[in-house]
């Protein structure tokens, strides 16, 4: 175990100075004394040359994939109307309304609500009463749905940006179990998520959402389009009722199920083209590292961030030739942690009260604001919740230098 972590290790320190070759490749500055050139109507200059951007698609699609990720963003983008099924209750209608920052797939400063009662150290989601997850708008206002008064906890949860999520699930299950510590290292441990997955019919290895309780992509856009919007689907063919009043729905509920529809010429659903939209969109470019953030990637290793926080991973063969075989910068093991009194008081999926997924930290800079609730207004005050199995990491990090901080902040911006 301890000779393959090391292996791990070297194979991280190799792939970041392929990093840095990649930086060394950035288009050079024009110099100061060239001519300007004569003033003409933007044009979009040859797409080599163009840096990624925040919101762009995988690099190397194939033209058929190109249209499918297009189709899929308008999908994402389109709002459900009551004739197309939206709710009876809901959160929003459609999925750009809360992952838009600072594009669309980004995350969003709308939360969602989740709530259920411990008795004695158990955990119950109140499911005949409309839990775990609270849809807070309706068609009809009598149809509105309330934390009941028999919850006892009541937990936020931020959205999250969907960048690079495609690369995410390409990686094995076998590189993810391999995160985890059998002897306790720097006291964390680690816990693979194993979930039951609607769309294979599968048990794997969950790796979307704060509790890591979905696998894939088709699973989760399945299960947001049912509980976030109110739109039935194959794989989750059963609308959610007010507080469990499943009388009241029936009254309301007038389109039949699921509610979304296949379209025979491509055999696709909105949950297929969603899904196309987020596998196919690119992960978050991270930025050419200052001196300051190129020293601050040294203070995230020796403070043992990289510990959970592990910076790459590679997805396994694919079909996809823009998903296969690549490298995954995304700065998580993909595993739940016991996080203390970050916990968020709600069981779901594999993961106890307590446990949380490893946050990927790609893409920060554009992701404020942070942890699960969105508590934390900035990079430092994330760090300084952290607890639990992360409680020597932070108690480290509370002794750094100013000028550390400063650095691993840069450097925690830069990715
Ligand atoms: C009301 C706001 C809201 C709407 C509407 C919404 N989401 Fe989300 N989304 C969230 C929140 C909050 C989370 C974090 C959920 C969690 O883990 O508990 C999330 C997480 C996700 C994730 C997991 C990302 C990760 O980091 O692993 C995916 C995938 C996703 N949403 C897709 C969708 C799709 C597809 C739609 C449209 C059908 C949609 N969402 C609509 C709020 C929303
Ligand atoms: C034991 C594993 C572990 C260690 C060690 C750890 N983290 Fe985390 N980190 C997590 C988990 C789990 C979350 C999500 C917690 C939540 O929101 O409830 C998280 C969240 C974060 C977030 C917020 C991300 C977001 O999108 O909201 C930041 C920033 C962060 N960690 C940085 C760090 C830094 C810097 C260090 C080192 C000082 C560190 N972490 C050490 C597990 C860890």
């Amino acid at each position: 175990m301890k000779a393959i972590r090391i292996t791990s290790y070297l194979a991280v320190a190799l792939a970041w100075s392929f990093g840095m070759h990649a930086v060394a490749q950035m288009p050079p500055r024009h110099p100061a004394h060239r001519p300007q050139p004569p003033p003409h109507p933007p044009t979009s200059p040859p797409p080599a040359s163009k840096p990624p951007q925040l919101g762009d698609p995988l690099p190397g699609l194939t033209k058929a994939q190109m249209a499918a990720w297009l189709d899929g963003k308008d999908d994402f983008e389109s709002p459900e109307t009551e004739a197309s099924g939206l709710g009876p209750i809901f959160n929003r209608d459609s999925c750009v309304t809360c992952h838009n920052t600072p594009v669309t797939g980004g995350a969003g400063p709308i939360d969602v609500t989740r709530f259920g009662r411990t008795d004695g150290g158990v955990f119950n989601p109140l499911v005949s009463l409309g839990g775990s997850l609270q849809q807070e708008m309706e068609i009809n206002p009598v149809l509105h749905e309330v934390v009941p008064p028999e919850a006892n906890v009541v937990a936020h949860r931020n959205s999250t940006p969907l960048f690079g999520l495609g690369l995410i699930e390409a990686i094995p299950d076998d590189q993810i179990l391999q995160n985890v510590h059998n002897t306790p290292l720097d006291g964390v441990v680690g816990k693979v998520a194993k979930v039951a997955d609607a769309a294979t019919g599968k048990t794997l290895i969950g790796r979307f959402g704060w509790k890591a309780q979905q696998a894939t992509l088709l699973s989760f856009a399945g299960d947001a389009y049912l509980n976030e919007v109110g739109i039935t689907n194959r794989l989750f063919p059963v609308e959610n009722a007010p507080n469990g009043n499943t009388q009241l729905l029936a009254q309301y509920d007038t389109v039949a199920d699921p509610e979304d529809v296949i379209d025979p010429t491509t055999g696709k659903g909105d949950i297929d083209r969603a899904t196309d939209f987020m596998r196919f969109l690119g992960a978050p470019p991270r930025l050419p590292p200052t001196s300051s953030a190129a020293a601050g990637r040294s203070v995230f290793q020796n403070t043992g961030c990289a510990v959970c926080h592990v910076p790459l991973m590679f997805t396994g063969p694919n079909k996809i030739a823009a998903l296969n075989q690549q490298q995954v910068w995304l700065f998580s093991d993909l595993l739940l942690h016991d996080m203390g009194a970050l916990g968020d008081g709600i069981a779901q999926g594999a993961a106890d009260v307590r446990e949380m997924r490893t946050s990927p930290l790609w893409g920060l800079r554009a992701s404020a604001p942070y942890l699960h609730d969105g508590r934390a207004m900035n990079v430092d005050d994330a760090i300084k919740a952290h607890d639990g199995e992360a409680k020597a990491a932070r108690d480290r990090y509370m002794k750094l230098s100013k000028q550390q901080v400063q650095q691993l902040i840069d450097f925690l911006m830069s990715i």
